[in-house]
């Protein structure tokens, strides 16, 4: 099998290690570069998964590296086709994403820099909170264009609703669809319109109240898990949306998925990074998808549209 292209993993904590871990076992990369600034831990954790290559069989190499707030071993991330930056503080039970915001700039910014000077025609998907002006932020300071910065949120957000939907009726969760849009956040907008079960609506299969119950623990559902670990927060579910993410661009492949995009004019937004779902391919997002939303769903994301305008304008001062 041809393997190719080279993706980087800036963060080498719970999410940076179990993305590049889906990643090289995928095996469709050449190789997957895991970077942090604590001194040997993505040299320690790139060793661990090489050993895991005969037992699990795939070929993809995973080269680990220390990096200096300097710059200094930014070398290895060289010609990377994607950079998935996980780098940054997650919350503590009862924080917020937001709580976040000084801390993990000042880390978005430096590993951006970095970034640019050494990769500079990667897509970049960043996945650092709060995600929707981290994404912002990378966006500013890279001077990417828009599409070749997405942000990872919606496809985790929606990942959860589906997962509760499918526990709620009872079916595999291969018969559920769901999606959410909005802001990683408060702001979360989850769709039941576009909600189906076995193709049925799900307001056919479930009961209003129920529905609402789902939408809210859909909402709660990054603190949910927060609470329950009590150190640190989710990366299964995450690192599996980050991974898919960058397989969309490496293959080309157009899928359609909720991602944080720039959005420029769809559902009379304009000039913000927001969850909306984008066909994702070569060179970041190839184009927004609008879909039929209610008007409460609408007047939903074009509130979280402008909660996260004005905190993407506060951002790019840190
Ligand atoms: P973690 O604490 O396990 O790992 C963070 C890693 O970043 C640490 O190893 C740390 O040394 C490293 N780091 C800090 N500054 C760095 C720099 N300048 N360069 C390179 N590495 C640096 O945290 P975890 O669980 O991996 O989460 C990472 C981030 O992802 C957090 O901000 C968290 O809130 C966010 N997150 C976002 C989600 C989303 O859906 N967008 C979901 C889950 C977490
Ligand atoms: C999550 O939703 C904390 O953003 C992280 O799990």
């Amino acid at each position: 099998m041809a393997r190719k292209g080279k993706v980087t993993v800036v963060g080498a904590g719970f999410y940076g290690s179990t993305t590049a871990q889906r990643l090289a076992e995928y095996d469709v990369f050449e190789e997957v570069v895991l970077t942090d600034i604590v001194e040997g831990k993505p040299e320690g954790l790139a060793l661990d998964m090489n050993q895991s290559r005969p037992i699990e069989g795939f070929e993809t190499k995973v080269t680990g590296q220390t990096t200096g707030a300097g710059g200094e071993g930014y070398e290895a991330i060289a010609g990377s086709d994607i950079v998935i930056i996980t780098a940054g503080l997650p919350r503590k039970p009862g924080m917020s994403r937001m709580d976040l915001i000084e801390t993990n700039a000042k880390i978005v910014r430096n590993v951006t820099e970095n970034v640019v000077k050494h990769a500079p025609e990667a897509v970049l998907i960043v996945v650092s909170n709060p995600l929707d002006e981290m994404t912002a932020l990378a966006a500013k300071v890279s001077g990417f264009p828009a599409e070749r910065v997405i942000g990872q949120a919606g496809m985790l957000d929606t990942a959860r609703f589906t997962n509760f939907v499918a526990e709620k009726a009872g079916v595999p969760v291969g018969s559920v669809r769901t999606l959410t849009l909005g802001s990683h956040g408060d702001t979360m907008v989850p769709v039941p319109s576009a909600c189906t079960v076995d193709g049925k609506p799900l307001t056919d299969v479930l009961a209003a109240d129920d529905i609402e119950e789902l939408v809210v623990r859909t909402r709660n559902g990054g603190a949910e898990v927060v609470a329950l670990l009590k150190t640190g927060s989710a990366y299964y579910a995450p690192s599996a949306a980050a991974a898919r993410m960058a397989r969309a661009v490496a293959e080309d492949s157009g899928r359609v998925l909720p991602v944080c995009a720039w959005v420029d004019g769809q559902y009379g937004i304009s000039g913000v990074y927001l969850g909306v779902e984008a066909e994702i391919g070569a060179g970041g997002v190839k184009r927004v998808v609008e879909r039929d939303l209610t008007e409460s769903e609408l007047s939903g994301l074009r509130a979280a549209a402008e909660a996260v305008r004005a905190k993407q304008a506060d951002v790019s001062s840190l």
